[in-house]
């Protein structure tokens, strides 16, 4: 499965990115739809005040979801290996939103927060196919 290249809309979050398990799909959904807000924000600068407040917002609803989403594994019964790799990866992920959002805003002035936006979905997106899909089992009984 390949990245969708058109990040324009919620659609994005189609079928083929449930998990089957609900939390997890509501919490993906609800980056979703903060992603697909940021989108919109074609002439804001990543310089500006408020692209500080989107971030924070996002990188906050991303820190919770992976806390939720490892504990659920835990709860779930996986398999040790598989939950510290997981783990492991959110870790990184966090780290890569914030090297993402300096990079961004030192580097390139003349960004806009939609620019930052699609790198950020990007970067969920391939971590949920990579990562997320292999909770499926899990939801089917
Ligand atoms: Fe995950
Ligand atoms: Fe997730």
């Amino acid at each position: 499965m390949s990245l969708p290249t058109s990040l324009s809309t919620l659609e994005l979050w189609d079928e083929a990115l449930l998990t089957g398990i609900p939390t997890v799909d509501q919490q993906h959904r609800d980056i979703a739809r903060l992603g697909a807000k940021m989108l919109k924000e074609t002439g804001l600068p990543l310089t500006s005040e408020r692209f500080g407040d989107y971030f924070a917002e996002f990188w906050q609803l991303v820190a919770d979801h992976f806390e939720t989403e490892e504990e659920l594994m835990r709860t779930l019964g996986f398999p040790k290996d598989q939950v510290d790799v997981h783990t492991r990866e959110h870790s990184a992920l966090l780290e890569r939103l914030i090297q993402t959002n300096i990079h961004s805003t030192t580097v390139s002035e003349w960004k806009h927060v939609s620019d930052i936006a699609h790198e950020l979905i990007a970067i969920i997106v391939d971590h949920i196919i990579h990562f997320d899909l292999s909770l499926k089992s899990a939801a089917t009984p």
